[in-house]
């Protein structure tokens, strides 16, 4: 396609905010260094227009990575029996939760692997008790019964966390033995009938996905229009059925950069996490992240020792002994591109900035 061609789309994006899926598909393609250095200033430009300069901080415990799922890319799936697994109880969540709060981070993010051990009664007790700590409190436990995930949000649950991975079907269920697409979606559907704020998001390179697939993931985010949304680089792990799987780290880098990139402008006001995939693929990658559209840095808070368990990807950042490291790390690199840490909660804003 000719330089021109492209131009005009940075031109309408800047214009409407929107694209075609095929024309998101060619801009995803394209490798003229000054397009994509182009977008990638727009989308810098939007976010600090629609969202401001704010990098809104959440306080990540992963508090067990026992899971009954089987997802072909992930480290956590329940056929690695290399992973030594472990589970925080009620308390030392808690605990930790406290100590977040303490730190003055107002959101603490309760991940884990899809784990039933946790039933429905005791993750609304401990949502009550962190609620208590005057913070908002995420969930990122996986796919549960309706009745769940309003007994949760009854108890104080302000948002939810379930990523679709990708919205090309085809490959959705080659990367899931267990999981169903429509499914997965209901869920989604659900969480924002009972009022969450609801997060979804993608992995970036793998296998078997095209430019198309990836498009085909941006216009979903705008459509469903989610509160937050994380798309990282997909990182191979050994111990996983596509754990061979290459493609290039610069080739990744820049697509997972350009996906974020429109995934802001198409979005507007969206929370997008400059993940920690991201910072794991290449030196600087979170830093690049913010400048390209992101606003949400996830500090890891959880204890040192089951930390280095949560190995989903290999290689994992912030494998630091001394708990809490992440927030002066992160506040530095906040000051460093001349932002700064918000100190309210970090609710998605609904209503967009007039222009
Ligand atoms: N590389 C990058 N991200 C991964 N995730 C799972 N496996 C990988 C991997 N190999 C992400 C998925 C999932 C979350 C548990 O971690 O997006 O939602
Ligand atoms: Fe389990 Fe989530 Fe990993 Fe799938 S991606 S194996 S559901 S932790
Ligand atoms: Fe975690 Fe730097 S952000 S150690």
């Amino acid at each position: 396609m000719e330089k021109h061609k492209y131009l005009e789309m940075l031109h309408k994006l800047n214009q409407e905010e929107n694209l075609e899926e095929s024309e998101i598909v060619s801009l995803l393609a394209c490798d003229e260094q000054e397009i994509t250095e182009q977008l990638f200033r727009l989308a810098d430009q939007k976010r600090q227009h629609y969202v401001g300069d704010e990098v809104h901080l959440r306080g990540l415990i992963e508090f067990s990575n026992v899971c009954r799922k089987n997802c072909f890319y992930c480290g956590l799936r329940r056929d690695n029996r290399r992973l030594k697994r472990y589970r925080m109880s009620e308390e030392e969540i808690y605990e930790v939760g406290k100590k977040i709060a303490h730190l003055g981070i107002k959101t603490v993010v309760l991940q884990s692997g899809e784990d039933p051990f946790y039933d429905a009664k005791t993750v609304a007790r401990l949502v009550k008790r962190l609620k208590k700590l005057n913070i908002a409190v995420t969930l990122s436990i996986g796919e549960r019964k309706k009745e769940e995930y309003a007994l949760w949000r009854e108890a104080g649950a302000d948002r939810y966390l379930l990523k679709q991975e990708t919205f090309d079907r085809e490959l959705f269920r080659k990367l899931h033995p267990d999981d169903d697409y429509d499914v997965r979606l209901e869920c989604q559907h659900i969480l924002k009938e009972l009022d969450y704020q609801v997060g979804s998001g993608n992995m970036v390179g793998l296998p078997g996905q095209s430019e198309e697939s990836l498009a085909s993931d941006i216009k979903h985010f705008q459509k469903w229009d989610f509160d937050m949304i994380g798309i990282g680089p997909f990182i191979p792990h050994p111990d996983t059925p596509f754990g061979t799987f290459q493609m290039e780290t610069e080739k990744k880098y820049l697509l997972t950069l350009k996906t974020l990139a429109l995934t802001r402008i198409l979005t507007k006001t969206a929370l997008l996490p400059a993940t920690t995939a991201l910072g794991t693929l290449i030196p600087g990658g979170r830093e690049r992240a913010l400048q390209c559209g992101a606003n949400v840095l996830m500090p890891n808070c959880t204890p040192f020792t089951y930390r280095t368990q949560y190995a989903i990807y290999p290689g994992k950042i912030c494998l630091t002994e001394e708990w809490g490291s992440c927030l002066p790390c992160m506040k530095r690199m906040v000051e460093n591109l001349g932002r700064r840490i918000a100190d309210d909660y970090g609710h998605r804003r609904r209503i967009p900035l007039p222009k």
